[in-house]
């Protein structure tokens, strides 16, 4: 399991009219659980937080590390460990077919050609995918393209896996094949989701609202929190 640590984290951008704001207020963290759930409305601060965690940002103040090592210093190493997947998989499909984009992402695990062929066959197969490995990317369904994501993200074998909304675009069948998916993983998961069933399959959760976390407990805890923050 990764031990994640934000130490007085934020993060701060300049707005289009030259003030700084806050997105994420000074937060201290340590994320060691097998399953964590990050929940709360649109724009409280989730996705910023999650980037927070693979060095895709880097925090305003305060430092992030990953197993001890930290987003700022050793950034390539924490990349490698920290898979992302993000809400939308054509953003990190990058080429025309799932056979190339696993082959891709074997890249650095598997040398030869032929063995990553031979890999990158195997993982489509294991994922349901096989008889799509040579289509393109834009004629898999959402489902499909989520699957495929998820795959090329794990191909690398990273130790701890981010997930940003995975399940937002996709319908209640393709949900359900994720979350068993999810649910069959070694790897220590970290996901935002305002699916609250995918929020419950972890053992913690994080509530955010405008820039902070809320409430920090058991998943049930976290849910009926959130819950009680709309009523
Ligand atoms: N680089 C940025 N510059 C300015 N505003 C940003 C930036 N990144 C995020 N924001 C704003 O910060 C808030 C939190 O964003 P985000 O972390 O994406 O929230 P969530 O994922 O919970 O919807 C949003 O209002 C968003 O518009
Ligand atoms: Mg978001």
């Amino acid at each position: 399991m990764s031990h994640v640590l934000l130490q007085e984290a934020s993060f701060s951008a300049e707005t289009s009219g030259g003030s700084v704001r806050i997105i994420l207020q000074p937060t201290t963290l340590e994320l060691s659980e097998q399953r964590i759930a990050v929940i709360g409305a649109n724009g409280s601060g989730k996705s910023t937080l999650l980037r927070l965690l693979n060095g895709l940002l880097l925090p305003s103040t305060g430092s992030v590390s990953v197993d001890g090592l930290d987003t700022r210093a050793d950034g390539g190493a924490v990349r490698r460990q920290v898979g992302f997947v993000f809400t939308d998989p054509l953003s990190q499909l990058v080429m025309p077919t799932p056979l190339e984009d696993l082959e891709l992402s074997l890249r650095r695990r598997v040398k030869s050609t032929t063995a990553r062929r031979q890999e990158a066959a195997r993982l489509l197969q294991e994922y349901g995918l096989e008889p799509l490995g040579g289509n393109s990317i834009y004629e898999l369904s959402g489902g499909e393209r989520q699957l495929l994501a998820l795959a090329t993200v794990l191909a690398v074998e990273p130790t701890l896996l981010v997930l940003d909304e995975p399940s937002t675009l996709l319908d209640l069948r393709n949900t359900r094949l994720l979350r068993s998916r999810l649910a069959g993983l070694n790897q220590q998961l970290i996901l935002s989701t305002h699916d609250l069933e995918l929020a419950l399959d972890c053992s913690r959760a994080l509530v955010m609202d405008a820039g902070q976390v809320v409430f920090d407990g058991a998943a049930a805890d976290a849910v009926a929190h959130y819950r009680g923050m709309y009523s």
